[in-house]
């Protein structure tokens, strides 16, 4: 059984605040955090003057009074004007240390309520190559993925690939075209798409033509729906490629595409509109959520069919929503998209609920912001055109396989294969620059700064666990079932940032911002390394060393975990 030392803090202190307080402050939160004069600081005496008008330090003192946990408390001081400064006793460290090293889970409990959650990630657009937005929610929807299901929850991802409407009656038009003369390059997406839009803005009779093509496509004509799929298998092929390299979760089955609702949107649509939620305006059929009103004051509608009877991508969502909780059994369902979609998808939760199809799920719109370039705008080529992704996996391989080179010169250990520790370096970096960043905000994409083997950084975290490796390597005695002894302030320090691991994880499911995961693992090599250099390891005598050699073991243990639910692989050798 794994000993949560906050948990545990947490209903000591309760219960001496019981004890002092009566019953009805059950619930009080103790205010715990660490700090650098105790192993704990709880500030609720002070929080509770409020309620009880009583002066701070007098209660701390009766508080500490009723403080009545001989196995956990070494001892408690009160400082200031009522801080409650609290020891920890070090064999109660050390047992709890112990089950966590000796746990797979590395301490981190299942949820009490597991739940089924729907997670909309990656999402890009097909016919055309991922740009570093979809970057973005492929990697905080991968990393919230995992932490999820490693709490226990089902999650299903759902990959809501752009695969359906109006842009598809050119891409088959300049199929055709290409077809005729032999030019078909579908493998080039990008520049495929762009042909196609060029002639499109250029040809009237093209446009005129693919908009033909766009009615044909919607009523199932079959010479259409195979140009249809050629493009889309294309698209499915680049996109396994993509998401092999970045090593995401995600796979085939879970694209869930807009043509795939296609079927539910006419009689969505009629359903809608018969139980009076959905009105015709100026031909269109409009949803209007309550509480959207644009900037004159009226409400504002979501379209569900525009004026030409084709549907689009607001009724799709409805539908989707609706099939995430009916067929999916959704009962969380989280849309990782960028901040520009907010309003929208505000709009689809409302209209969910005002249709009922919410059946008691929680919808949550996952944002983040932009990335961008040195200059501080949108990240672009020097062309000026969106960064392609494949390009800039590309080149982050290339930037790592010089980091990897220099520092095969200053071991003292044989380097390791270096196209491969090259590829997991690139990834973690790029990965880790993302989800270090607060979700909401933008940030700036910098290959030196996120490629940086020091720092809040993927390399500096994959270093400090290949150098608790690199240590396990030379221990030469068994170690994992010795005494851990906490004596140095070292050793300590570390000790509580380890048991902290479940309240890190604990905190990304609650909170979905996987930057503090991020800041929990650069906690955690800081004051490893930090260990490191107060107290040597494989130089101590054989009791101190068999307990250095185990919270080293414990660190790599963490980091490793605590990376892999970052979708970043630890490597042995760096
Ligand atoms: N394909 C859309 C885009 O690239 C994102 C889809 C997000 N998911 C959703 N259910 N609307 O902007």
């Amino acid at each position: 059984m794994n000993t949560n030392v906050v948990t545990e803090l947490t209903a000591v202190l309760r219960a001496a605040i019981v004890k002092t307080l009566g019953p009805e402050f059950a619930e009080t939160d103790p205010v715990l955090r660490r700090s650098t004069h105790a192993d704990f600081q709880a500030n609720c005496a002070l929080a509770l003057q409020k309620l009880t008008k009583e002066n701070p330090r007098a209660l701390a003192t009766k508080i500490v009074a009723n403080l009545d946990a001989p196995s956990v408390l070494e001892r408690v001081e009160i400082a200031g004007p009522g801080f409650l400064n609290i020891h920890l006793r070090a064999d109660f460290l050390a047992s709890a240390l112990a089950a966590q090293l000796a746990d797979e889970r590395a301490g981190v409990a299942l949820s009490p309520a597991p739940e089924v959650v729907v997670i909309d990630y990656s999402s890009p657009n097909a016919a055309k190559e991922m740009h570093v937005g979809h970057l973005r929610s492929t990697v905080i929807g991968d990393a919230l993925h995992r932490v999820l299901a490693f709490r226990g929850h089902r999650v299903v991802p759902q990959n809501h690939l752009g695969d359906w409407g109006t842009p598809f009656g050119m891409l088959i038009e300049h199929l055709l075209d290409s077809d005729a003369d032999g030019t078909t390059d579908t493998a080039a997406l990008n520049s495929f798409y762009k042909q196609a839009r060029a002639k499109f803005d250029s040809s009237p009779e093209f446009a005129e033509r693919a908009r033909r093509r766009v009615v044909l496509l919607q009523a199932g004509d079959a010479e259409t729906l195979a140009s249809w799929r050629r493009l889309i298998d294309e698209s499915k092929l680049y996109m396994r490629g993509i998401y092999a390299r970045l090593g995401v979760l995600l796979k085939g089955e879970d694209i869930c595409g807009e043509s795939f609702f296609n079927p539910a949107l006419a009689p969505l649509a009629q359903e809608l509109e018969e139980r009076g939620l959905a009105s015709i305006n100026e031909g269109a059929l409009c949803l209007y959520p309550p509480g959207f009103v644009n900037r004159e004051g009226n409400p504002m509608a979501l379209m569900l069919r525009k004026q030409d009877g084709g549907f689009g991508y607001g009724a799709t969502d409805v539908a989707a929503l609706r099939y995430r909780v009916e067929k999916l059994g959704g009962t969380r369902l989280l849309y990782v998209v960028g901040s520009p979609q907010s309003q929208h998808l505000a709009m689809i939760f409302k209209a969910g609920e005002l249709a009922g199809y919410m059946g008691g799920a929680r919808a949550e719109h996952v944002q983040f912001g932009s990335v961008l370039g040195a200059d501080g705008k949108m990240f672009k080529t020097r062309e000026g055109e969106t960064v392609r992704l494949s390009a800039l996996l590309a080149e982050g391989e290339e930037r790592a396989k010089a980091t990897v080179l220099a520092k095969a010169t200053e071991r003292d250990e044989p380097p390791p294969a270096v196209d491969s520790a090259a590829h997991s370096i690139a990834i973690a970096a790029i990965k880790y620059a993302d989800l270090s960043s607060d979700r909401i905000k933008d940030y700036v994409f910098d290959w030196d700064r996120m490629l940086a083997d020091k720092g809040n950084t993927g390399p500096y975290l994959q270093y400090a666990y290949a150098r608790t490796q690199s240590i396990l390597r030379k221990a030469d005695a068994p170690f994992e079932s010795a005494p851990i002894l906490l004596n140095e302030p070292a050793e300590r320090a570390l000790a509580l940032t380890l048991l902290a691991f479940s309240d890190a994880v604990n905190d990304v499911e609650s909170s979905l911002e996987p930057h503090r995961l991020c800041t929990y693992l650069y906690e955690l090599a800081s004051v490893t390394s930090t260990f490191y250099t107060a107290c040597p390891v494989l130089k101590a005598e054989p009791e101190l060393r068999a307990s250095r050699l185990a919270l080293c073991k414990l660190s790599g243990q963490v980091l490793q975990r605590g990376l892999e639910l970052l979708g970043i692989t630890a490597i042995e050798r760096m």
